[in-house]
Formats: C-alpha cells, sequence, structure tokens
C-alpha cells in the first residue's frame, strides 16, 4: 500500500474452472500490472455462474476454487488487492434488488447478449427472471465499489454501458444533498491479442481447444504438436507463412523478437519444418507458465479459499460504506439509532 490515493478500479471473472492461456492474456495479465497503480478489486463472480448454470451446480466450489489458485498463480497480491467471493458479500444482492425496481424491462431485453446467449445456449432454459437481469447484477457489482474503472474485453463493453445508464437514473431519483451517490465508472478496455487455441479458432474453453495455466510441460508440448498450421505448408519443402498460421499467432505473443524473425525467415524460405518451430513456440510457452505454476503450488485450495473469505472480509467493509449511502439517498426507513432518519424510539428493546 502507498499510502496515497489510487484510484479504484473493480473488474470481475465467472468461476469457469481452471484458466487458460486465453484467459490470462484477455484479462489476468492485465490485472496483475492493475494492481501495482490501482486499488484494485477482483472478485468470482459465482451468482453470474447461476445466471445461465442454474441446473447445474456441482462444480461451483471446485471451480472457484481452481479459479483462486490460478489468480495466485498468476500473480494477483492479496497484499495489494482486494480478491473476493460475490457471493460472500450480501450487499450484491441488496442492490441487484434496488437496482430491479428502477430498470425499465425493455432496457433488459434489448441488451444484445439477452437474445443472443439465449439461442446461443438453446440447451439451456434461460427465460428466467435471474438471466433477464444478469446485467443488474453486473451494475450492482461495479457500483458497489465506485470504481473509476472498469477493465474488460470488448464482450463486456455493452454491460458497463448498460450499468452507467443505471448509475445515472439512479442518481437522478435519489441524491444525498448534492451528491451522487453511484458515480458513473469507465470502461479500461484490456487489449487482447489474437490467441488462437489448438484447432486455429479462438481459444475457448467451449471449443475444447485450450491450453490452460496448470498443463505440464509434456501436455503443452503434446498439444503443440497436433495443432494446425498454415494449411498452404502441406509438405516440409512447401514454403509458409506465419500470418496465415495458428502457431505462428502464438509466436508473436509469446516469442522475443529475435525468435519471431527466425520463424518468419525459416517459415518464408522453408528452412525451418512446423515441428522445429512449434517446439518453439511451446518452448516459449513454458516459459510463461512454469512461474505461474510454481507460485501456484505454493497455495492450498484452502489457503486460496481463505484469501477468499479475507478479501470478502474487506470489499463487504467496503460495500456496506456505500449502501449505507444508497438508503440514506433512497430514504429507507431505518430502525436503529445512528441512521441518517430520525430514530424512532423502540419501545421495551434493550441491547
Ligand atoms: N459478466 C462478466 C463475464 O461474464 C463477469 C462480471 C460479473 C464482471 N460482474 C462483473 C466483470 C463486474 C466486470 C465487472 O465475464
Ligand atoms: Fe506455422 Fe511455424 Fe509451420 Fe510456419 S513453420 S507454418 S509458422 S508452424
Amino acid at each position: 500500500m502507498t499510502g496515497l490515493e489510487r484510484s479504484r478500479v473493480l473488474s470481475g471473472m465467472r468461476p469457469t474452472g481452471r484458466l487458460h492461456l486465453g484467459n490470462y492474456m484477455g484479462a489476468l495479465a492485465n490485472w496483475v500490472k492493475l494492481q501495482r497503480e490501482y486499488e484494485c478489486y477482483f472478485f468470482i463472480a459465482d451468482y453470474h455462474a447461476l445466471t445461465t448454470d442454474y441446473a447445474n451446480t456441482e462444480n461451483l466450489r471446485w471451480n472457484t476454487e481452481e479459479v483462486a489458485l490460478d489468480w495466485l498463480g498468476a500473480g494477483l497480491d492479496p497484499e495489494r488487492c482486494v480478491l473476493f467471493l460475490q457471493s460472500a458479500v450480501p450487499q450484491h444482492a441488496d442492490l441487484h434488488l434496488r437496482f430491479s425496481m428502477i430498470t425499465p424491462v425493455s432496457w433488459l431485453e434489448r441488451v444484445p447478449t439477452y437474445k443472443e446467449q439465449q439461442e446461443n445456449l438453446s440447451e439451456k432454459d434461460l427465460s428466467t427472471y435471474g438471466f433477464l437481469g444478469y446485467p443488474l447484477l453486473q451494475a450492482a457489482d461495479i457500483l458497489l465499489y465506485q470504481p473509476k474503472f472498469v477493465p474488460v474485453g470488448q464482450d463486456q463493453v455493452v454491460h458497463v454501458e448498460l450499468t452507467r445508464e443505471i448509475a445515472r437514473r439512479f442518481n437522478q431519483f435519489y441524491r444525498v444533498g448534492e451528491r451522487e451517490v453511484l458515480p458513473e465508472p469507465q470502461v479500461l478496455l484490456t487489449p487482447a491479442p489474437k490467441l488462437p487455441g489448438t484447432d486455429g479458432r479462438k481459444m475457448s474453453k467451449s471449443y475444447g481447444n485450450t491450453i490452460e495455466l496448470t498443463d505440464s510441460e509434456t501436455t503443452v508440448r503434446q498439444k503443440l504438436k497436433t495443432m494446425v498450421t498454415d494449411p498452404a505448408r502441406m509438405r516440409r519443402t512447401d514454403a509458409g507463412d506465419p500470418d496465415k498460421c495458428p502457431v505462428g499467432d502464438l509466436h508473436k505473443v509469446f516469442s522475443t523478437p529475435e525468435r519471431m524473425q527466425e520463424v518468419y525467415e525459416g517459415c518464408r524460405s522453408a528452412g525451418i519444418g512446423c515441428i522445429q518451430c512449434k517446439e518453439w513456440a511451446a518452448d516459449a510457452l513454458v516459459q510463461v507458465l512454469t512461474p505461474i505454476q510454481e507460485r501456484r503450488a505454493s497455495f492450498t485450495p484452502a489457503q486460496a479459499m481463505e484469501v477468499l473469505r479475507a478479501g470478502s472480509e474487506r470489499a463487504a467493509g467496503r460495500a456496506a460504506a456505500t449502501m449505507r449511502e444508497v438508503d440514506q439517498a433512497m430514504r429507507m426507513p431505518k430502525l436503529s439509532a445512528g441512521a441518517d432518519a430520525a430514530p424512532a424510539a423502540v419501545a421495551g428493546a434493550t441491547r
């Protein structure tokens, strides 16, 4: 801690189980950088997992543990940032309920991902109230902590935009004196490098083409061996083009400029074979993964959950402060003394 006021940042991730390189490059690596400069709050969005997987919760605990371990392995430092679990901070549910009162249903139906996801995940019944309200839960996640920035990928930008609209609407109805209780946060767009999976499509758990942060060196090398390459390079003697090859894309993200040079020259002149090139790519991946795995192995699952517990306590302190202002702005009745409204005497109540 610097003691200086740092801008606050908040972001969340669903408990999808063990994270892969796409999750790392698309979010986690960026979070690790942000923790040096900002007051960071990062949480595991287990309620969000319920919005689509309510019928399938048997892996929720294990998945949460694995994500927490991957976070610690990647270098998120509980001394520098608040790492917490959404469902352990009851204020998320509370603020979500307040937002559900003030949001027209049409705003939610208009969110592009709503219809899209319902169609994409047609095997699940997503005609639920919770799934429709998902963006409000996200708005609550964010606005509870009054962050300045919300680092997210392109796919989440519409949700942060809606969060801003919800904040504006809340602030129009309710305020404490002149003060806006829920300032509008800004998107901090995470640049996501093109990261192909082993089949050449975008790396994604649902495609089964991932390289996980926990994959051993043997596994990484095995996965690389079967990775697709530039289709023009059928034989060893054919020249290829790293710009048209998923392995080339991996090199661009993980290899040094010198190695990149060797790849371009070797591939375009058929001077190197794909086997060699893939070994180099595997070398680069192993270099990234090894320190992550070593750090990960220094925590037990119980320790990782303890990090989340302690973080959730800190987060709840922050969230409770916001909710006191929300209650005050909304002029909610208060039964206990010390609230802003004139306390009513509670007959017979002694504490
Ligand atoms: N909806 C996000 C996702 O699916 C996760 C998330 C939930 C989130 N609440 C958030 C991200 C608040 C940023 C801020 O990836
Ligand atoms: Fe791809 Fe490397 Fe083979 Fe070229 S040499 S096609 S970049 S794997």
